[in-house]
């Protein structure tokens, strides 16, 4: 219920003439749906995973779907968050979708996070472990360099579907690290420069987004 007032909130951001960021997730899911039964029509929307694009396409908005090659900006992304700190420090990619998602999140000239209040942690990560998503070829390599360099304990992240690793929406696997303390944001470019990493779930540059944080009993409200 929470996440469907968050995503309502969020469909007033969506203005006539937009290219919007599609985020993934169960969160960013509930924003297509409001997309599609109140947004304006005259939209671009770029989405971040194979899963909001089916949903979009399902829903009727496939006319509207482009690839981020095919747009020369993008003006809003509203995506979910696994962990967000009260300096918007935020950790994603517990659906797998990061690569995609910090490429449109990044780009967007306003960025809206829908998060439930309990997703507010003071350091990250909290909960959840650090994703790395890794070139497979090197998976092993990456996963006892990370271990080496910053301690803590790497896991291969297995699929739920079929047998064996977890394949992104870019053909790479991911890698689910738990450092043996709390990360300074430093972390998302450090882990970034090793070669065999493509993308992390520390999204720390975003500081500017606005992110509306949901109660338990449906209120709304920005951090
Ligand atoms: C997808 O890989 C993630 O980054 C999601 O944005 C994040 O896990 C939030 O998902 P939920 O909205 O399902 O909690």
């Amino acid at each position: 219920m929470s996440k469907v007032a968050l995503a309502r909130e969020a469909v007033n951001f969506v203005k006539s003439g937009m290219v919007v960021g599609l985020g993934s997730g169960s969160t960013a899911r509930e924003f297509i749906r409001a997309l599609a039964e109140v947004g304006p029509r005259d939209v671009v929307l770029v989405p971040t995973s194979a899963d909001s694009e089916i949903l979009a396409a399902e829903l009727g908005l496939g006319g509207l779907l482009r690839p981020l090659w095919a747009v020369d900006r993008v003006d809003l992304a509203v995506d979910g968050a696994d962990e967000v700190t009260r300096e918007k420090v935020l950790l994603k990619g517990r659906g797998g979708a990061l690569l995609r998602e910090k490429l449109v999140d990044y780009a967007a000239r306003q960025f809206v996070v829908l998060i439930e209040e309990h997703k507010l942690v003071d350091r990250i990560p909290t909960r959840n472990p650090v994703p790395i998503e890794v070139v497979p070829w090197a998976w092993r390599h990456v996963a006892r360099e990370v271990e080496r360099r910053f301690g803590g304990v790497v896991k291969l992240r297995q699929d739920g579907g079929k047998l064996g690793p977890v394949v992104t929406d870019s053909g790479n696997y991911i890698l689910d690290w738990t450092p043996p303390s709390a990360l300074d944001p430093s972390a998302e470019d450090a882990l970034k420069l090793m070669p065999g990493v493509v993308e992390t779930g520390i999204f720390a540059k975003r500081r500017d987004a606005v992110v509306l944080v949901a109660r338990e009993d449906g209120k709304v409200y920005t951090l």
